[in-house]
């Protein structure tokens, strides 16, 4: 992926096109990035898996929640300004993201836990996001839920999710169009695969079916 990404990168310098690859071609090479090459690449990786597997983990769990939920599908075929809420809520119960790792800089304590400076923590957005104490019945999936914009599904603090609005907006378009598309939306005959990967909630395999 390295070398198919520096490649892409000095094809972007002979040819800038509109893009965001164009934009990181490294000045040392004649672009306008201050960055390395290396810083160039690992930025380039960085973006693939930040903004494609997270979004594809939602679009597929949105899904299989809707799924097990046909009134909810119903009521978003009929109303999609529901849409964007549901999303949310989708988020927060399904959060693509687990939770990422953490080197404690200082001893804390949170909930009267002792962490020491220097340890190494999970923090578990998705546990976070069905926390009883934040979210009555946290457990349920409810997309007239008035505070689930609270959620942590893209982190919260400096390293808030940067992609966001853009996978928001993704998520909205593409349940827009699936849910008038295909009609009869329904499980296909193999059952479903969960990804075993520690840090996103998604599906190797969710197979769907739906009348032509
Ligand atoms: C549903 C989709 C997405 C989810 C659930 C998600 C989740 C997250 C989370 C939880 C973080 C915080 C990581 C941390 O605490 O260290 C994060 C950061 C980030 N996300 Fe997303 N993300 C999504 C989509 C995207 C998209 C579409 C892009 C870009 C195209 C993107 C780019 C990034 C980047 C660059 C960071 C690092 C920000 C920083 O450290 O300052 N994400 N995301």
């Amino acid at each position: 992926m390295q070398r198919y990404f520096q490649a892409q990168i000095e094809a972007r310098r002979a040819e800038p096109r509109e893009d965001l690859l164009s934009l990181l071609v490294p000045e040392e090479i004649g672009g306008s990035a201050a960055l390395s090459m290396q810083e160039a690449v690992c930025n380039a990786m960085d973006l693939l898996a930040a903004g494609h597997e997270t979004t594809t983990a939602l679009l597929a769990s949105g899904i299989d929640l809707l799924l097990a939920h046909p009134e909810v599908a119903e009521a978003l075929r009929g109303d999609p300004s529901l849409i964007p809420g549901a999303i949310d809520e989708m988020l927060r119960c399904e959060s693509p993201v687990r939770g990422f790792f953490r080197a404690v800089t200082a001893d804390a304590e949170v909930a009267g836990v002792r962490i020491p400076k220097g340890a190494r923590v999970y923090l578990l957005y998705a546990s976070g996001n069905r926390d009883e104490a934040e979210f009555a019945d946290g457990e349920r999936f409810d997309i007239h839920r008035r505070d689930t914009g609270k959620h942590l599904a893209f982190g919260k603090g400096i390293h808030f999710c940067v992609g966001s609005l853009l996978a928001r907006t993704e998520a909205k378009i593409a349940l827009e169009e699936l849910l008038e598309r295909l009609p009869g939306l329904r499980r296909g005959k193999d059952p479903a695969r969960r990804s075993p990967f520690i840090l996103m909630r998604a599906f190797d395999s969710l197979p769907i079916a739906w009348d032509a």
